[in-house]
């Protein structure tokens, strides 16, 4: 039996058949038109037609709102890009409360999401964080609103607890479709605290933020990213395309957030999936990231 890791390149959100990555517009702020274009075309040029956004990106660098406007703007200046594309986007962030997930903010902030994204639905809409003030019941109300207006096509969760997702299921007649925790060979908890386990058991798309460590993995040294030179120099790739590849193997279907600025950089992500990855070579680099052996 063979040991290779095969990595399928599509996966469904809402009816949409996606790339298996998506492109983060976290930091996009300071772009201009022409480089916001640059990098949706080196994102689209490799299959990640999936654009993750959220109300809060641009907050401190440029405004709150700015990375949704930036992306709306992109879509009234490029007729057909946003049918190329699923959006998903976050509310409940709301400085300087922090967290606002009361039903009535959940469904403002949707509707300005969606008026800067010049949209009339997005795909996926996630609340970004747990809000310990707001009932599940609360932020299920505003998510069963949203959905059955047709704002949103799919609803899910960001930075939840297994048990956290489970209280706001319990309350909604519809499946969450996704969760977003910070995974990578730097963060590997959500591989034992049950996130993604929940994820297979319900069928839900783990969206992983963060997948290059916030771009540590690439800069930094130390047991994982001599594991990842190795295995990358055995394929003629780059520490990034391992790092994004050994989370595309998991079998909750992860799908890695990219989050460079740099066009050629997100175009290199798309190398991931020619990569010839065993599951010994998988398990080194849980062992790297572990900085042990497995038992
Ligand atoms: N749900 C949440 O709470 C949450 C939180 C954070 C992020 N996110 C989402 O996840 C997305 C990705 O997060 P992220 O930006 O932290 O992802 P990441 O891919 O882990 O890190 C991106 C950083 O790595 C750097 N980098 C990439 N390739 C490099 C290379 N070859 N050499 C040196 N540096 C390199 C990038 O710099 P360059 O730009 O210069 O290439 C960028 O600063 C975000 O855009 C957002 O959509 C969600």
């Amino acid at each position: 039996m063979s040991d290779l890791i095969l990595l399928t390149r599509e996966t469904q959100i809402a009816d949409r058949k996606v790339g298996r990555l998506a492109y983060g517009c976290w930091r996009f702020a300071g772009s201009d038109l022409a480089a916001a274009q640059a990098k949706v075309e080196a994102a689209l040029s490799i299959g990640a037609n999936v654009l993750d956004t959220a109300a809060i990106y641009g907050f401190g660098a440029e405004g709150f709102g700015d990375a949704e406007a930036r992306l709306g703007d992109l879509f009234a200046s490029q007729p057909g890009l946003r049918d190329q594309v699923a959006v998903v986007t976050k509310g409940g962030i709301v400085p300087p409360e922090p967290y606002d997930s009361r039903a009535a903010s959940l469904i403002e902030s949707a509707e300005n999401s969606l008026r800067r994204l010049r949209s009339e639905q997005v795909e996926l809409f996630l609340i970004h964080r747990p809000d310990n003030l707001a009932h599940p019941a609360e932020m299920a109300e505003a998510l069963t609103e949203l959905r059955d207006s047709g704002k949103i096509a799919e609803a899910g969760v960001s930075n939840f607890s297994p048990a956290q997702l489970s209280a706001l299921q319990a309350h909604l007649d519809f499946p969450l479709a996704a969760t977003q925790p910070e995974i990578s060979l730097s963060r590997t908890e959500p591989l034992f605290d049950g996130v993604l386990d929940q994820a297979m058991e319900l069928g839900v798309l783990p969206m992983a933020w963060s997948p290059l460590g916030g771009g540590a993995l690439m800069t930094g040294s130390g047991p994982i990213c001599t594991a990842l030179d190795r295995i990358a120099g055995e394929n003629g790739a780059d520490r990034g395309a391992v790092a994004l590849a050994w989370l595309l193997a998991h079998p909750a279907g992860i799908m890695p957030i990219i989050g460079s600025q740099n066009p050629d950089r997100i175009r290199a992500a798309g190398a991931a999936f020619d990569l010839k990855m065993t599951r010994r070579d998988w398990y080194a680099l849980l062992e790297a990231s572990l900085g042990h052996k497995m038992p």
